[in-house]
């Protein structure tokens, strides 16, 4: 295909580490520049060209029409070349890949560049020039969390002099896919401030949102000072941020601050939400990492954490997972000059003095959030 340009490639794909077996997803539609999407691919680009993965699902994801086309097609492991990916892609002969032995190589991936934006703001940044971005990773169905902050913290644009840019951060839907898709489109149109990349939004891919966080910040953000990833279920008082942000001895650079976790052991128990298998993480103790509930940091980090993530195998405890970047790239994570004002739970008791000296507090829901906010806000 004389005319083929990379530009016009509408291909992503991903590898993970599930378990043992590494899950490869082909996501795009097919057409003959496929070989070129191959070479672009970053496996391919390290290794030669008889490189065997272990193949357990493969995955064709239609992009025009945003589904699936062809999922799951093996149950046991596939050993594939580069050579058989180009047939299959090129003659779409995906169900008659017999199985094989398997052979081994080793691939992680929550590498965000694995992913693109399908929903983006790639102006905003050059337009508001923030000095904080806020980062709220939240679930495609979760309206009412967004409209919450929409109203509360997120519609502080200016604090302090100082702008202050949100972006919420999501993945695929799943359920009822195309009208959460539509109704995202709008949602977008009307606030400008969603952001979607193309992985499946669930519990266990939080590793990939937080990379993809970073990966969007390095791109389309690099002028802001300072950056946060903060949950959508957060108090966040921004005066007291701002406070600490603007202290003349907070660090400009290498600098990511929030609750402390030290000496957190690695849970090793199946039956745990936050089971991590030895094959994904080898050590019996965490880095030291901030709690996800909300850290910040200094923008230089975020593209040394994409960095990174090339190189350390994904696991799905997401704020340790940028421990262990953030440890790689050589920088500690500092204790904010305040601690008790990271809380990492809530008494159930609204207490005015105390949501005024906090930076963030968890909350139990959006409904919270606006009349504590109310309440705050009300002149004295
Ligand atoms: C993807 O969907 C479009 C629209 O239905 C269709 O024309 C196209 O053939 C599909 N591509 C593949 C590879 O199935
Ligand atoms: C791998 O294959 C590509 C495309 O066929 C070719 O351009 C490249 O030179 C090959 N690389 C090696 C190391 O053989
Ligand atoms: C992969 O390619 C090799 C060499 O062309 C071929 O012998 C083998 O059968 C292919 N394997 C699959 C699973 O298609
Ligand atoms: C590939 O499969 C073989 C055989 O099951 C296994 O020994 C190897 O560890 C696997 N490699 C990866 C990366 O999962
Ligand atoms: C944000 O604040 C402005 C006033 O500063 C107000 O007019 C607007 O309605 C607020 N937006 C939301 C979503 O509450
Ligand atoms: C606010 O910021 C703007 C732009 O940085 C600056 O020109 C202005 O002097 C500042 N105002 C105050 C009151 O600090
Ligand atoms: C994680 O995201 C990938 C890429 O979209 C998706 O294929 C996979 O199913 C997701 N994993 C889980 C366990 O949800």
């Amino acid at each position: 295909m004389a005319n083929f340009s990379l530009s016009r490639l509408h291909f992503q794909c991903c590898f993970i580490l599930l378990g043992m077996s590494v899950v490869i997803y082909v996501i795009g539609t097919f057409f003959e520049g496929s070989k070129v999407w191959l070479n672009s691919f970053s496996m391919f680009q390290t290794a030669n060209n008889h490189t065997l993965i272990n193949v357990t699902h493969l995955t064709i994801y239609n992009e025009t029409v945003n589904q699936q086309t062809s999922e799951a097609i093996h149950t046991e492991i596939t050993t594939l070349s580069r050579d058989n990916l180009t047939d299959m892609l090129s003659t779409k002969s995906m169900t008659t890949v017999p199985v094989k032995e398997a052979s081994s190589i080793q691939y992680h991936q929550a590498y965000p560049r694995n992913y693109r934006f399908i929903i983006d703001e790639p102006h905003k940044c050059d337009q508001e020039k923030p000095f904080l971005v806020l980062m709220v990773p939240v679930a495609p169905h979760e309206l009412e969390a967004r409209n919450a902050i929409r109203s509360t913290w997120g519609n502080e644009s200016v604090v302090q002099n100082k702008t202050i840019t949100v972006i919420f951060l999501l993945g695929l839907p799943g359920n009822e896919a195309e009208k959460q898709q539509e109704e995202l489109k709008l949602e977008s149109q009307r606030y400008h401030d969603v952001v979607q990349s193309d992985f499946m939004d669930t519990y266990i891919n939080l590793t990939i949102k937080t990379t993809v966080i970073m990966d969007w910040l390095a791109t389309h953000c690099p002028q802001a000072s300072y950056a946060m990833k903060v949950d959508s279920d957060m108090f966040l008082n921004l005066e007291n941020l701002m406070n600490m942000l603007l202290a003349p001895d907070t660090p400009k650079e290498n600098y990511i601050t929030g609750r402390v976790m030290w000496n957190i052991p690695v849970i090793r128990n199946t039956n745990s939400k936050w089971y991590v298998p030895k094959e994904l993480y080898a050590e019996d103790y965490y880095p030291t990492y901030l709690l996800g509930m909300g850290y910040i940091f200094s923008n230089d980090l975020p593209e040394k954490i994409v960095e990174a993530s090339k190189e350390i195998t994904a696991f799905n405890i997401e704020d340790a997972y940028v421990g262990a970047c953030v440890k790689r790239i050589g920088v500690s994570p500092s204790s904010p000059p305040n601690p008790s004002q990271f809380k990492d739970y809530f008494s159930g008791t609204y207490n005015r003095e105390e949501f005024a000296s906090v930076i963030t507090t968890i909350l139990q829901s959006p409904q919270q959030l606006i009349t504590f906010w109310q309440d705050l806000k009300r002149p004295t």
